[in-house]
């Protein structure tokens, strides 16, 4: 089959390219390996900022951002048994919302295929040939074994860390920028209340832990683990029991543990984003840690850049900004693996830490909360620099 974009992925990146391309007139295929039950159930991060707000608003002004969607306005960090709240709108005139990752998944697979959208569960990129040529082509399986093979005047991407389009563009799937970290998360949804109006961050001596939501009755909560912590070796018990030793002065209030996974940490650019008529985007281009929420952010960031740059080439011939794509995507893709690795070293603690190592990371905590600059250097991050 024939398409002017061939999309691999029905993430969030792949599905909100889709949008911005038939905005422009721009028609295109999606292809996911998953089915559409497991897409829109895969429990992912939480935390939106004001810019992928604004752009699901743009996209659909009745978004359930707006209604199920809980915007936030601080953070806490907590450290030495004190919380220091960081004041978004007061320091930098911007908020964060949060709302699920497969609620976006949610809205926009209804929104996409409510607008007649070629959307394919179950179909497999394989293979990615002739990116050089104006005819690019991905190879696929099909859920029934079929083969199919999309021709397209450029392909996308958006297919995850383990990409199968990356190799065709940077010649083998691990070429690249990485960087590996001494510990993972734990992370549970239970059901209970919230224990705090608002996230709380916390530096404790035994280590991180993230009090997180998700809803008035379901809450995110994590603590830093070892690397192959089996998920499944805690009592729901020593759980409880980890995560409130973690945050002194705040008595968490416990509920039914229903989920429990364990969250890999690593950092990751891959050395080339665009290869003549290719492109990646997301997570297939990069991995963040999850520390300060920026992986689906990023994503949709890179797509705002891409979905510019293929109007321009695909209704206008114009190949400026296509050209320009790698160089512009990697100047935020950069802020924001500094942010990320800098909240994350910042807030956890490695296993061979020492006693200079937990009071200098206190010093550093202390020298964010207690200037104003500091606070705001940390929420415009968190709250997501501007898109130019
Ligand atoms: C969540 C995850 C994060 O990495 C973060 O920084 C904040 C919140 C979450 O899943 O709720």
């Amino acid at each position: 089959i024939r398409t002017r974009v061939a999309i691999v992925g029905a993430g969030p990146a792949g599905l909100i390219l889709s949008h911005l391309l038939a905005d422009a007139g721009i028609e295109s295929i999606v292809i996911d390996q998953r089915s559409r039950d497991e897409i829109e159930h895969t429990i992912r991060a939480g935390i939106l900022e004001q810019g992928t707000v604004d752009l699901l608003t743009a996209i659909d002004p009745n978004t359930r951002v707006n209604t199920v969607g809980d915007r936030h306005d601080g953070i806490e960090l907590r450290f030495q048994g004190e919380g220091h709240r960081i004041d978004f709108p007061g320091l930098v005139g911007r908020s964060v919302w949060l709302y699920p990752q497969h609620e976006v998944l949610k809205d926009m697979l209804a929104l996409r295929l409510g607008a007649g959208q070629d959307l394919r569960f179950g179909v497999t990129a394989t293979r990615v040939e002739d990116i050089d040529s104006e005819r690019p082509r991905v190879l696929t399986t099909t859920a029934a074994g079929e083969e199919l093979t999309i021709e397209a005047d450029f392909v996308v991407g958006a297919d995850g860390s383990r990409s199968v389009v990356r190799p065709a563009i940077t010649g083998d799937s691990r070429s690249g920028f990485f960087r590996e970290y001494p510990f993972a998360w734990f992370g549970i949804l239970t059901e209970a209340p919230p224990s705090a109006e608002e996230l709380i961050y916390s530096n404790s001596p035994n280590g991180f832990a993230l009090i997180s939501q998700r809803s008035p009755e379901v809450q995110r909560m994590y603590f830093q683990c070892a690397p192959d912590a089996d998920p499944n070796a805690l009592s729901e018990e020593q759980i409880w029991e980890t995560l409130q030793s973690r945050v002194p002065g705040t008595t968490l209030k416990e509920g039914p543990i229903f989920q429990r996974d364990v969250l890999r940490f690593r950092s990751f650019v891959a050395n080339e984003l665009r290869h003549g008529r290719a492109a990646l985007v997301g997570d297939a281009a990069h991995t963040v840690p999850p520390t300060g929420a920026k992986g689906m952010n990023l994503a949709i960031a890179d797509v705002m850049l891409l979905a510019r740059a293929l109007r321009a080439l695909l209704t206008e011939n114009d190949e400026r900004l296509i050209d320009g794509y790698a160089e512009q995507a990697s100047r935020r893709i950069w802020k924001a693996q500094h942010f990320s690795w800098w909240m994350t070293s910042m807030l956890h603690t490695a296993p061979d830490a020492s006693e200079f190592d937990h009071l200098r990371q206190a010093g550093e905590l202390r020298s964010v909360v207690e200037s104003e600059a500091g606070r705001s250097f940390l929420a415009e991050a968190y709250t997501g620099w501007p898109i130019d």
